[in-house]
């Protein structure tokens, strides 16, 4: 390891939906101590549990010793209070993709955290800037963008805000590689690498259902076919949750107003009516829980 790796040693992580549960995995599995606050006891419990099932899957396929499986369990805390942050050199939060709710949680770990504690955003698309200035220390505010599911994805952006220091960015990167990620350094611009480029193809798959090109099972196994992708769009979609995806179009439609990212007219009407994907059981398609 190197000396700035060895600063994080204690990661929080706030949010327990899918991404922040991913984040727990992938975080206890490298060896960090994590903290996951949710602002339910209840939920922070679910996401541990959840963790709990899929290392004792990964126990009977032979991927994970016993006791790799308990020294991980035993690093994980979860917990309601804020407050139980205080002790964390790295803070990295997901939850919903709303700049308002982001703004003000900032502010607040600003307030329970260590002056020298790097705070962090899973955002798919918010300015950094606007999480960082938020703060008082603003040089130690960076972008860590995971994907879904984050145990899985080997890609990490680490996204850097006008205001961010070199160390915070170096400490993010290797706290990445850390993770086993591979990890690339992003502008903070809407959507970053991956986000931006996706997007207006997820939602023009949208667009041609709406327009009876074909149906979305023939749309996606065109993609899946004849760009060798290992899901079609509208399978994506629901996996990344259809309320996050219209988030992601908005804040790329708010910064660069390229008709490609204006959300289509569909999605909105299957947030509005609580098709979210697979998070509520049903999306483009059904799922059975
Ligand atoms: N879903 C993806 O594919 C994906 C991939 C990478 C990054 N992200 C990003 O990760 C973050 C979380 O996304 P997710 O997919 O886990 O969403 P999710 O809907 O599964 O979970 C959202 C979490 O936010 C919490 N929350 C909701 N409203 C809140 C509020 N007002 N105050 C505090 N917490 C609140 C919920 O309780 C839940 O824990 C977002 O910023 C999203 O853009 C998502």
């Amino acid at each position: 390891m190197t000396a700035v790796s060895t600063t994080v040693k204690r990661v929080g992580v706030v949010g327990s939906g899918i991404m922040g549960s991913g984040l727990v995995e992938v975080a206890a599995k490298a060896g960090f101590e994590v903290v996951l606050r949710s602002r339910e006891q209840a939920h922070a419990d679910g996401a541990v549990a959840a963790f709990e099932r899929s290392l004792a899957r990964q126990v009977d396929k032979g991927k994970l010793t016993d006791d790799e499986r308990t020294a991980a369990l035993t690093r994980v805390t979860a917990t309601s209070v804020l407050t139980d942050l205080a002790d964390c050199d790295l803070v990295i939060e997901s939850v919903v993709e709303d700049l308002a709710v982001k703004k003000h949680l900032f502010a607040e770990l600003d307030r329970v955290c260590r002056p020298e504690a790097i705070l962090a955003t899973n955002t798919s698309t918010l300015p950094v800037i606007e999480m960082a200035v938020e703060t008082g220390r603003p040089d130690r505010v960076c972008g860590i963008h995971f994907f879904n599911p984050a145990p899985m994805m080997a890609l990490v952006e680490v996204v850097r805000p006008l205001t961010a220091s070199a160390d915070t960015i170096a400490t993010a990167l290797t706290f990445a590689t850390d993770c086993g990620k591979q990890a690339v350094e992003v502008a903070d611009r809407a959507g970053f690498v991956v986000n931006a480029l996706l997007f207006p193809y997820l939602n023009n798959a949208v667009r041609m259902w709406e327009q009876g090109t074909a149906s979305m099972e023939d749309i996606d196994t065109a993609m899946k076919g004849g760009c060798n992708f290992p899901m079609g769009p509208f399978a994506l979609l629901d996996l990344v949750g259809l309320d996050t995806s219209l988030a992601i179009l908005e804040a790329l439609y708010d910064e660069f107003r390229d008709p490609n990212y204006a959300p289509v007219p569909t999605l909105r009407r299957m947030v509005a009516g609580g098709r979210l994907g697979r998070k509520s059981g049903r999306g483009f398609y059904e799922y059975h829980r």
